[in-house]
């Protein structure tokens, strides 16, 4: 039997009909077709399928499709691509904090879940935000330095807005 599920999925709606033992990160590899998700433990334990449900960082492995239904999703995909990325995608490239790359579209999302809550984050909340995502290449302090670095020129860009507006 299979369920039929409407979802948003980086502004667009899909209708899918999935099996309900189906995770969220299946549909979103399998059944739509994005595969910057990555599928790691598939046991909510390495954070490398993190997807924003709701506006909420999740591990997509342990969601499953049918609970998705009539929510909203984004992935990867829809943070940046390569004519227009995320300023976190751009300072991770330069700042070789990325190896593998496997785990690198999770903690980008973490990373900007952490940023969209909490603008000027220390180096320890880096490093709590992140705690769930691991890589086994970079050691993180790369990744710690592209985050934050990120997070300095977000707020120098607001700061410049905010006296632009005096
Ligand atoms: S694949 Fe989901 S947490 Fe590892
Ligand atoms: S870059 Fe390889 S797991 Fe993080």
């Amino acid at each position: 039997m299979k369920c039929l599920i409407r979802l948003k999925v980086n502004g667009e709606t899909y209708e899918i009909a999935v099996e309900p033992r189906k995770t969220l990160l299946d549909v979103i590899r399998n059944e739509i077709g994005l595969t910057g998700t990555k599928k790691g433990c598939n046991m909510g334990e390495c954070g490398a399928c993190t997807v924003l449900l709701d506006g909420k960082a999740v591990c997509s492995c342990l969601v499953l499709g049918v609970e998705a239904d009539r929510r909203e999703v984004i992935t990867i995909e829809g943070l940046g691509n390569g004519v227009h990325p995320d300023p976190l995608q751009e300072a991770f490239v330069k700042h070789g904090a990325i190896q593998c790359g496997f785990c690198t579209p999770g903690m980008i999302m973490t990373a900007r879940k952490l940023l969209d809550e909490n603008p000027s984050p220390s180096e320890e909340e880096v490093r709590e935000a992140i705690c769930g995502n691991l890589c086994r290449c970079t050691g993180y302090v790369k990744i710690v330095e592209a985050v934050l670095d990120v997070a300095r020129s977000e707020k120098g860009g607001r700061d410049a807005g905010l006296l632009s507006h005096r």
